[in-house]
């Protein structure tokens, strides 16, 4: 079967740019993105796109209104499609069975509902948001329970392995695709088809094919041993400040050994994102189901070590700064996740300035990226600060680093954009504006510290000790 028609359901950051790339590099098939979220599709139409991707623009505009369009009309573009993806989001549960670690399905399930419900004719329905193992076969059962007579639906797992700020070269250029398909006859014709769609641009020795419950574990397995990585390096970081040792040169010395690799070995403030812990919590939930405490105690302590990673670096910031911040002005560089996005969510920025506020700081925040009304959304505490009114009491958000680095106390270095690198922002000028002894506290290791410490600064990076007290 050859695939004229995609519907993709969901247009986050993964349906948007996965399906955008997928219009791009397949001029010949028409790409529907849907989604419930009306403000989301209409920014999709604009020239201010939802989301913050580099390339993205480009990709984008080159086709939209050709083969590649935004809608709200989730039934109408159902029933076009001969191959739908789902690319809903699936956090963390909060309440119930397995709040805390497990998935929340909802969006899967009432995407599934929908598509059984309006389809009139038969479908490759895709999977394409990360799920714990085994979830097709629930919509397979969803589907099947609720389709009109004559009509059936092949399920494929087709997991993303993108990462943001990169997405656009990911998906251009990607390690692998993953595809994964019942071992039946009609599972085998329906994943060739998906296969058939991605060699228009990636070279056929980069597709995997494997079976279903592989594919759907190997996305929860890949992003386990990325963080894994993250969370070793980091305990190794608090072996090096305890020590002497070098973080940067430890995490050098061992990726030059070519089994182990160089990448995904940079110490951190703590890994954020929205798919890290979510997945690991999720690995975790499925080991307890399947009575594998020792499994799901091993893949917890990842996340564990990254809370411990955050939590260190506030106590290290407090002690340096004589045991107190209270009323002290803290200058924040950097709210976002990573670099290149404007996404927050799980970024350690969101825990260390909300630390900062129960100590009473005033904390000066500039991020280049993230819009001002998610920083608040972000922060808002119930029984600290509950409304936007209470963040701003000890928060204010500037249009610079050197605004928000003027009288601070400290510089506290969260994301690592490149603005904030000692190659292009003037630090001479921010120690001069800032008040004296002036620290700089390197979360993300961007800054030359012994050049910092000649200006005059008390630098203080993650990972490395101060062998001279906090000069
Ligand atoms: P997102 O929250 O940005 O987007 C999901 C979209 O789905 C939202 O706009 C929401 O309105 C829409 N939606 C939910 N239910 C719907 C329904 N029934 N009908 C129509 N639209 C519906 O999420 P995301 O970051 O794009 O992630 C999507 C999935 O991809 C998740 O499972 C995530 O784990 C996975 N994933 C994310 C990344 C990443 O970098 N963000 C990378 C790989 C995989
Ligand atoms: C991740 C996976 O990389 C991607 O394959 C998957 O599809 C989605 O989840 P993402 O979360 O977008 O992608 O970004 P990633 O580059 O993996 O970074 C995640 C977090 O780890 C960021 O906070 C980043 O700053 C941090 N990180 C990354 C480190 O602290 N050190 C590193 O060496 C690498």
């Amino acid at each position: 079967m050859t695939v004229k028609k995609i519907c993709c359901i969901g247009a986050g950051y993964v349906g948007g740019p996965t399906c955008a790339v997928i219009a791009y590099k397949c001029p010949g098939i028409q790409v529907t993105i849907v989604d419930l979220n009306q403000a989301r599709i209409d920014a999709w139409n604009s020239d201010n796109l939802p989301i913050y991707e580099p390339g993205l623009e480009d990709v984008v505009f080159a086709r939209r209104g050709k083969n590649l369009f935004f809608s709200t009309d989730v039934d109408k573009a159902i029933n076009d499609a001969d191959l739908i993806f789902v690319s809903v989001n699936t956090p963390t549960k909060k309440t119930g069975m397995g709040a805390g670690s497990a998935a929340d399905l909802a969006y899967v399930e009432s995407a599934t509902r929908r598509i059984a419900e309006v389809a009139t004719s038969s479908k490759i329905v895709v999977e394409k948001s990360t799920v714990p193992c085994r979830t097709a076969q629930s919509m397979r059962t969803i589907l099947e329970a609720n389709c009109r007579e004559n009509i059936r639906f092949d399920i494929l797992s087709n997991p993303e392995f993108l990462a943001e700020g990169t997405a656009i070269t990911d998906l251009f250029n990607p390690d692998r695709v993953l595809i994964g398909a019942l071992q039946t006859e009609e599972g085998l014709k329906a994943q060739q088809a998906l296969v058939e769609i991605y060699t228009h641009w990636v070279p056929i020795e980069r597709v995997i094919t494997t079976n279903l419950w592989s594919s759907e574990l190997s996305k929860l397995a890949a992003n386990a041993m990325l963080a894994q990585r993250i969370s070793s390096i980091n305990a190794l970081s608090a072996i090096c400040e305890a020590t002497g040792a070098d973080v940067d040169e430890v995490a050098y010395a061992c990726g030059r050994d070519s089994r182990i690799g160089p990448k995904f070995l940079k110490a951190s403030v703590g890994f954020g994102g929205s798919c890290f812990q979510k997945d690991i919590l999720n690995l975790v939930y499925l080991a307890e189901q399947f009575h594998l405490p020792e499994v799901a105690a091993y893949w917890r302590q990842v996340v564990i070590m990254n809370e411990y990673q955050k939590e260190r670096f506030v106590h290290r910031i407090i002690s340096t700064l004589f045991n107190t911040i209270t009323n002290k002005k803290i200058a924040v560089l950097g709210f976002a996740f990573k670099k290149d996005t404007g996404d927050t969510r799980e970024s350690a920025a969101i825990t260390l300035i909300k630390d900062f506020i129960q100590e009473h700081a005033r904390v000066h925040l500039y991020d280049p990226k993230v819009e001002h009304a998610q920083i608040y959304m972000d922060l808002i505490e119930p029984g600290v600060a509950d409304s936007k009114a209470q963040v701003e009491k000890h928060l204010t958000i500037c249009s610079s680093a050197y605004e928000a680095c003027q009288d601070a106390d400290a510089v506290v270095v969260v994301t690592e954009w490149d603005e904030f690198k000692d190659t292009h922002l003037d630090y001479q000028k921010i120690y001069d504006s800032m008040h004296k002894p002036a620290f700089i506290f390197d979360g993300r290791l961007i800054l030359d510290a012994p050049k910092l410490r000649k200006m005059g600064f008390k630098v203080e990076v993650i990972g490395k000790h101060n062998l001279a007290g906090t000069a």
